[in-house]
Parts: C-alpha cells; structure tokens; sequence
C-alpha cells in the first residue's frame, strides 16, 4: 500500500538518486538538507513497504505555493502515486489560493499530469535550462 510520510534526512539519498536517473538532474543533497529545516519548504515521499517510490516538495508562503520538484520511480507510475503526492500539498495547506510550477516544454507525461489537475500555461520561460530547452509556467487557482 502506498503511504505519504514528510520527508526524513535518511530517505535523501534514495530522493538524489530518483532524480538523478528519472530527471536527469537532481536539487542535491546539500539542498535538500538545507531545505529541509526551512519554514516555508516542505518535502513528501510516498513508500511502498517502506521503500521511497516518489517525492514531492514545495514551497509555500501565505497563501502561495510552488512545487520544487515530483518524482515517481518508473516501475511505479501511472498507478496514482504523482496524484496522493500533489493533493497532499492542498491537504497540508487547506487554505492555499494558488499553486504554481515550471516544467520542461517536452516533458508531455507531466504536462498531461499538470492539466488533468486543472493546472493552466501562463507563459514561458525562452531557454530556460541547461540544455536550452523553454520552460512553462502553469498555475492553479483554488477558488
Ligand atoms: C509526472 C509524474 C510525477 C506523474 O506521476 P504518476 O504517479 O505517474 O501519475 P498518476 O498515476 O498520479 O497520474 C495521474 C494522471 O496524470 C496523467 N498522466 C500520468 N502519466 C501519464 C503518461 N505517461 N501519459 C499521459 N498522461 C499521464 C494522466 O492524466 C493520469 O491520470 P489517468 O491515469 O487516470 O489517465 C511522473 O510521470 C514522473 O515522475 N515523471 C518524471 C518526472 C517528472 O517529469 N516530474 C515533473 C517535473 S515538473
């Protein structure tokens, strides 16, 4: 069974690792530590038999959030878990007004994942990463 649990010191190298192999890129550990102890960051992970399958975090001021970064393994999408991950930021935040994130324009899983959720494109960011790729920024009102 899937569980949500808040995000301990030990699950952080698991974390890197999903990143690194899912994304390509991670935060990295030193950010995640510091973040960690920040009031307005918080991190989720999903388990299965106590094992971290994805993750979750974001930032969050009055009543404004933004998702840092969410990952599920790959042997374990599609079953619901990138779901329980996202409504826990709402469930946590029962008066949040407005949830923003940025994605990558060829990231078309995440983009379907965003919009199924009611999240809508404001605009880009021209060559965003790395590699040069735009960014877009999506964002949900909850009214
Ligand atoms: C985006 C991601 C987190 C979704 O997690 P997930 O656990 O697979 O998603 P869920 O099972 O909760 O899916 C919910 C909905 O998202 C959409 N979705 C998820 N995966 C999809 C896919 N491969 N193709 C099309 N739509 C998809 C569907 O609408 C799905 O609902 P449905 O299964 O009823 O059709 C996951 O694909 C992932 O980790 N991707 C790599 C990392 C990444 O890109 N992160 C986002 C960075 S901004």
């Amino acid at each position: 069974m899937v569980k949500i649990r808040k995000m301990k010191e030990e699950d952080i190298d698991r974390i890197v690792y999903l990143e690194e192999t899912i994304l390509g890129e991670s935060l990295g550990k030193q950010m995640l530590l510091d973040e960690m102890n920040s009031n307005i960051t918080k991190f989720y992970v999903a388990t299965i038999d106590d094992v971290v399958v994805g993750y979750i975090g974001r930032y969050a001021y009055l009543d404004q959030a933004e998702i840092l970064n969410l990952v599920v393994d790959e042997a374990y999408q599609r079953m619901g878990i990138g779901q329980k991950l996202l409504d826990q930021i709402k469930l946590d935040l029962p008066t949040l007004k407005t949830i923003t994130l940025e994605v990558r324009v060829s990231n078309g899983k995440a983009i379907q994942f965003y919009e199924k959720n009611g999240f809508v494109p404001l605009y880009k960011r021209f060559n965003y990463y790395r590699n040069g790729e735009d960014a877009l920024i999506y964002a949900k009102e909850y009214i």
